[in-house]
């Protein structure tokens, strides 16, 4: 239960309002001024608000245009990481999903309703897939049948109010009631339940009966889901574990006799992986402390939240929490702030419903994936990529890429052009052969020696300019160098006139997943110094992704293309 006397710190509680604005619109698509609507904040507060964000690396600004980062996916990380939802979990729902050869997901209840916090999907033609943060309304899934098992009388009452009240408007006026539905509930396909809705107190009583449940067309046509509890140490159930699937591949009854021997065998496996886990490794480098934001308000003034700051630092701190949570010490401590600070904070996430405390342990609550989690996690690599090249592009004035090794090629995932006229024409799917670019010499010397070896053999190098290096030795001497070295160049070998300087950019696990360069006309003096001054701007263009990447492929599958 929260303290009354405890008093809320309001840039947190104006802040968290902004946050929540902002994620479930198109990227992009909001402005300050949307913002002061959605929010009923003056103007000159969400300014501070947006400014705060775009100092922590929440929001970028560009122009007039409101985007949230991939950083901001580590507020929903803190939660992912505390409920104990390891590399084990994700690999074992991939796992049966490939067993089951359909989509997979792990559900928790938020409220009244039911969020997804694993998701393994297979790629169908007719199939919705949920991500990762997605919020649906108990009665129009399969979790929510399960979940509402344990409801008490108060939750069932604001459960009735809710559905009555979206009755009542739907009655009145049809498609306000179906943008209040899909504002509360951004994932849900608009539109009413295909064939109506069930009784979801009937649903309840037989899936307690049953020990599973069913979603037989509640969300559309076509798509049909099983799900089954997975029990903690206590016998609550803690997550929902379904499979998912469409009714041109099974009858809802079919699906259920052919899933739920290997779903039950998998929840029960779930349920003895302790709640007690090692987390998959912190995104990028260590976040300074709540401290930072001492540094910040001294370079922006007022226009600075440093309170702001400081809550968002306790909720990340949150995530640090395993089992039962951590104590106010353990949280004033990681954020380097006064306790009495901390509780404030911690007060204002509980009220906000982003936290919760039992005796002295505080942990954080699924709701915090309501803050820009869901879509920031359908962001591809490229889509994270591109906002850095924009950035490279914009210093250097010449053109940025990024591409991924494709068999013997490599192939453009992201590109930023600069201004000038470019003497090859390249767009994203561009592919060249790898041995003759800088890019494919840093892939190439990412690999293991026998897989690289085996590359080269496979389409041998030949001469595309008179400076193409084609021996094998001197090759293999290259990639050893750009291996040693972190980064490649290539000189007029693609193409006569053309030269480019790259650096790879790797995983979270230090594997060479991607490279980056600048290309450049040949005539601008020596490529040495070209390559001196590229590079630092180049390192530092590859550890932004890099960050990204590594926060945003954290709980989640990041398409490299
Ligand atoms: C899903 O994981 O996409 C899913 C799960 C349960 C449902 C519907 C969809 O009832």
């Amino acid at each position: 239960m929260s303290d009354e006397s405890v008093e809320s710190v309001r840039p947190l509680e104006r802040g968290l309002a902004v946050l929540r604005a902002l994620a479930p619109a198109e990227p992009g698509r909001l402005r300050a001024g949307d913002l002061v609507r959605a929010t009923g904040l003056a103007r000159s507060t969400v300014d501070r608000v947006v400014a705060t964000l775009a100092h922590l690396g929440y929001v970028r600004v560009r122009g007039q245009e409101l985007h949230l980062t991939p950083r901001l996916m580590e507020l929903g990380n803190a939660y992912l990481a505390a409920s104990g939802l390891t590399g084990e979990v994700a690999a074992r729902t991939a796992r049966l999903a490939d067993e089951l050869d359909e989509s997979v997901s792990l559900a928790v209840p938020d409220g009244d309703g039911v969020r997804f916090v694993t998701q393994a999907a297979r790629r169908r033609a007719m199939s919705v897939a949920f991500r990762i943060g997605d919020l649906l309304p108990p009665e129009r899934c399969a979790p929510g049948a399960l979940f509402a098992q344990e409801w008490d009388e108060a939750r069932w009452a604001a459960w009735r109010t809710r559905t009555a009240a979206e009755d009542a408007t739907e009655a009145a006026h049809a498609t306000e009631a179906t943008r209040d539905a899909s504002a509360a509930y951004p994932a849900l396909p608009p539109g009413p339940a295909p064939h109506g809705l069930p009784d979801l107190a009937a649903r309840v009583a037989r899936s307690r009966e049953t020990g599973w449940a069913l979603d037989d067309q509640l969300i559309e046509p076509g798509l049909i889901a099983v799900a089954v509890p997975v029990r903690d140490g206590a016998g609550r159930i803690r997550y929902a574990l379904s499979a998912v699937s469409h009714t041109s591949r099974h009858t809802a009854d079919g699906l259920a006799d052919a899933m739920l021997p290997r779903l039950r065998a998998e929840a029960a496996r779930l349920a003895r992986l302790s709640a007690v886990q090692p987390s998959p490794p912190a995104e990028g480098p260590a976040r300074a402390p709540a401290t930072d934001a001492v540094a910040a308000k001294a370079d922006l003034g007022p226009g600075f939240l440093q309170s702001l700051a400081r809550g968002l630092a306790v909720l990340r701190a949150l995530g640090e929490a395993r089992g039962d949570g951590l104590p106010l010490t353990a949280l004033a401590a990681a954020t380097e702030l006064p306790r009495a600070t901390a509780r404030r904070c911690l007060h204002t996430l509980e009220r906000a419903g982003y936290a919760a405390h039992d005796g002295r342990l505080y942990r954080p609550l699924p709701r915090i994936l309501e803050l820009g989690h869901a879509p920031l996690s359908g962001l591809t690599f490229a889509e994270i990529a591109e906002p850095h090249l924009r950035d490279l592009t914009d210093r250097v004035r010449q053109s940025a890429s990024v591409t991924v090794l494709d068999g013997t090629d490599i192939r453009y995932v992201a590109r930023a052009a600069a201004a000038r006229v470019m003497s090859v024409h390249i767009t994203v799917g561009t592919r060249f052969p790898a041995y003759a670019t800088a890019m494919g010499r840093v892939l190439l010397a990412g690999l293991p020696g026998p897989e690289r070896a085996r590359l080269l053999a496979a389409a041998p190098p030949r001469a595309l300019t008179a400076r193409t290096v084609t021996e094998t030795g001197a090759l293999a001497r290259l990639l050893d160098r750009a291996a040693a070295d972190g980064h490649a160049t290539a000189d007029q070998e693609l193409e006569e006139g053309l030269r480019s300087v790259a650096v790879p950019v790797r995983d979270a696990r230090g594997r060479v997943v991607a490279a980056l360069n600048v290309a450049q006309h040949a005539g601008s003096g020596p490529l040495a110094e070209a390559r001196d001054a590229l590079l630092p701007v180049l390192r530092e263009t590859a550890a932004a992704i890099e960050t990204d990447l590594h926060t945003a492929a954290r709980f989640n599958t990041v398409r490299l293309s």
